[in-house]
């Protein structure tokens, strides 16, 4: 039995297990030589996520080097908004784009046809799922309807997501509209990636810090709680994190409110705090990336610190956001090593 134990499910169901499973967000990714290396292969970002031998190979990339505890699926969350047809690509140095939506076209969004072409996505999942190691844990995961919304609108990455917060103020119904047709989108997507093979999904609101305490009630917490709702309707046995990024003490009672069974969280978070957050279920988080980019004794301390203050409860090991490609490849292999207890 022992050999496929999957310890991140382990601690979804409330466990503690110790050391603690680790995965780092954005582990496959521009840090890595190799991924460098396949991402020159593919022509666009998009075709690199929805080509499936290339998305299999680049999601196996960490997990070969490092034997981290889960696999998360190659992909991105505007592949959402591109299955809507917003023009979506990634321009070299620029970030995303898409042409921005306003309200005509709002009304105007179609989910026809959204799984058909996410079909490739569904691919790599089940092809992942059949060439990980049994006891690695492989993930799913979408955006937050608010974190797509806030790229919908602007039509490109903010510094603080105003376009879509002054959208929602003066338009308030048509933005609602908008962020309930994305989380059905998205529930329909998370229970297909479920059924291809994805043993846990997490819900990225990687925006959320920028709302104030009624917009993160109505536009982060609801439209989450109703993509948990109607997975959970379908999959009863759907595995889910839920990561609001900046939402510091909204973040109280985030996990009753949506439903989820884990909570992410970010390096802000003060220790203290995410104890106590703890007590209402398991965690995920909270390194910050840049004690990985720093390595040497920022990195130890930043690790001690985590093991300490939440090693002791159901705990997943992660950083506070995604890596940066500046990260060391060896400082992961000592932040892996000193997480298992290897020194
Ligand atoms: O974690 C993983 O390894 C899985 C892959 C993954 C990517 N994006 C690959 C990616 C995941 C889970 C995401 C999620 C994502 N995408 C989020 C939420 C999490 C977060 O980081 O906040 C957001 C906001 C996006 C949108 C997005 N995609 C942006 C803003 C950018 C440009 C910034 C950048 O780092 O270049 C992307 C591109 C992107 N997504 C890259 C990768 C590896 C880099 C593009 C490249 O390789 O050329």
């Amino acid at each position: 039995m022992t050999e496929t134990r999957r310890t991140v499910l382990e601690v979804l169901a409330g466990k503690t297990v110790t050391p603690p499973p680790i995965w780092l967000m954005r582990q496959a990714g521009r840090y890595l030589p190799e991924y460098r290396a396949t991402r020159a292969t593919a022509g666009s970002f998009l075709d690199l996520c929805y080509t499936p031998d290339l998305a299999v190979e680049v999601t196996l990339q960490p997990i070969r080097r490092y034997a981290f505890d889960a696999a998360i699926l190659f992909s991105d969350i505007l592949v959402i908004p591109d299955a809507l047809k917003r023009n979506v690509r990634f321009e070299e140095g620029h970030g995303p784009r898409m042409d921005p939506i306003d309200v005509d076209g709002i009304r105007d969004l179609k989910p026809d046809g959204v799984a058909e072409h996410l079909q490739p996505v569904f691919e790599t999942v089940s092809r992942l799922r059949a060439e990980l190691p049994a006891t690695t844990t492989l993930l799913g995961f979408c955006g937050a309807p608010w974190t797509v919304a806030t790229y919908m609108i602007a039509g490109h990455g903010t510094p603080d997501q105003a376009p879509a917060r002054l959208f929602a103020y003066r338009n308030p119904e048509a933005f609602d509209h908008l962020l309930s047709l994305l989380a059905d989108i998205s529930a329909d997507y998370l229970v297909r990636q479920i059924d291809a093979g994805a043993d846990a999904v997490q819900i990225f609101d990687s925006w959320a810090g920028v709302l104030g305490e009624a917009e993160f009630a109505r536009y982060a917490v609801k439209p989450v709680q109703r993509i948990i709702t109607s997975v959970r309707a379908q999959r009863s046995n759907a595995k889910i994190i839920a990561f609001a990024k900046g939402a510091g003490q909204l973040l109280k009672g985030y996990r009753q409110s949506t439903g989820a069974d884990a909570i992410g969280l970010d390096w802000t978070v003060p220790l203290s705090f995410a104890r106590e957050l703890q007590q209402e279920g398991p965690v995920q988080g909270n390194l910050d990336p840049m004690r990985v980019v720093a390595g040497g004794t920022a990195l130890e301390d930043g690790i001690d610190r985590i093991l300490d203050v939440l090693g002791h409860g159901p705990l997943i090991f992660n950083l506070g956001h995604g890596i940066t490609p500046q990260a060391d490849p060896e400082h992961v292999a000592a932040l892996v090593a000193r997480v298992r207890g290897a020194q």
